[in-house]
């Protein structure tokens, strides 16, 4: 029988515990810093809201509150390694209840525009609240971004928060319950990830988004002109003066609108009444999640990509923003500060029978996904 040598096991052992103690120190760290954190921010409409704030193992930040769904912040280091906000948002609740054009919001029941607020389902005509002219815009007066969402928060391998909401028969002019819900997930990899998901008891259109507004260099005090796009879409929608699509799928080679290779956003805008404010329509030919486009600064090094189910993206360069609201650092929010690369179906569909269909029926269940997607080149 061989000797035990039971000094030699014993510092083994202790060697052993102390760095399985070292190990669980870390990890105790790192759970501190990474997961998910809820704040009370406020009430409104007499129910509590709430501030969420999810951090990766990469010390990436992104807050979002039940208040419309909404994006406040995303903080992401740049090439330097100094941290700052890459979203337009406030530090409190009173920023939002002021009404800022949709700011991080969830949008919804209809992303985008319905034309004189009205459309047909089965020969019935609706008639929705107008809040755009004589337009219904990104789910009327009181739409998904101005109301207060139910939350539940989980920590699983990334971080995540699922919001809820019902919006009832008759909510803004749209028919039917629609049972809503939207799932945000940090990961480690800086991916953002929103997931939609929905249904009804009667058929109703449904068109939900993010209208986040980007900043790539973190400071609004950079337009995002000379940041440069990628769309991958051969076509968009033009539209009228009020927006309103006019029906037709056109070609953008050879036109302002082509972003297939990258270009600098200022580089041609000129030529765009207003600025860009259109519907895409990208290429991908189905539901997959597909990389559909991709925006990069060089001051700050960053860069985003836009993955998603829908076959179409507004693209809008933040043309209305007019130096009036000021960022939290009192910074004037000025025209061309940020702008939004909205998923989406396009804009009015139920009015237009040859664009993809927006209808969602009883029975049937509503799912779309999309990314972004922040590295530092
Ligand atoms: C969307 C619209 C724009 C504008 C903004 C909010 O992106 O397409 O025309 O209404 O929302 O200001």
């Amino acid at each position: 029988m061989k000797k035990i040598n039971f000094g030699l096991m014993i510092s083994l052992c202790l060697a052993i515990a102390s760095c399985n103690n070292e190990q669980s120190k870390k990890e105790t760290k790192e759970e501190m810093k990474t997961g998910i954190t809820k704040s009370e921010w406020g009430t409104t409409d007499g129910k509590q809201v709430y501030l969420f704030t999810l951090t990766n193992k990469n010390a990436a930040q992104v807050k979002i509150s039940n208040y419309g769904g909404t994006i406040t912040s995303w903080t992401m280091p740049d090439k330097k390694g100094n941290t700052s906000n890459v979203v337009l948002g406030f530090d409190s609740l009173s920023g939002y209840l002021a009404k800022p054009p949709y700011f991080g919001a969830t949008v919804g029941r209809y992303g985008n525009r319905i034309a004189n607020g009205k459309f047909k389902i089965d020969n019935n005509e609706y008639t929705l609240a107008t809040n755009n002219g004589k337009n219904a815009l990104h789910g009327g007066l009181k739409g998904f971004d101005k109301v207060v969402w139910d939350a539940d928060t989980l920590v699983d391998s990334v971080a995540s928060l699922t919001l809820n909401y019902t919006s009832k028969d008759g909510e803004e002019g749209y028919p039917g319950n629609l049972k809503v819900s939207v799932k945000f997930s940090l990961s480690d990899d800086d991916e953002v990830t929103i997931e939609y998901n929905a249904e009804t008891d009667k058929a109703t259109p449904v068109n939900l988004t993010n209208h986040s507004y980007f900043n790539l260099t973190g400071d609004v005090k950079n337009t995002i002109l000379d940041h440069t796009l990628m769309i991958d879409a051969d076509h968009y929608t033009p539209v009228d003066s009020t927006l309103i699509p006019t029906g037709e799928i056109e070609p953008v080679k050879g036109t302002a609108f082509d972003f297939t290779k990258p270009e600098k956003i200022g580089a041609r805008i000129d030529q765009v009444k207003g600025g860009y404010d259109h519907n895409f329509v990208l290429n991908k030919k189905d539901n997959s999640l597909q990389l559909v486009a991709s925006l990069s600064d060089s001051i700050s090094g960053r860069k985003m990509e836009v993955y998603t189910t829908e076959p179409g993206i507004q693209f809008y360069t933040g043309n209305f923003l007019n130096g009036s609201i000021k960022a939290s650092d009192g910074k004037p929010i000025n025209q061309h500060a940020a702008l939004c690369l909205e998923t989406q179906h396009f804009p009015d569909s139920p009015n237009e029978p040859s664009f993809p269909s927006t209808i969602l029926k009883p029975g049937e269940k509503y799912h779309s996904i999309t990314k972004y997607k922040i590295s530092v080149q």
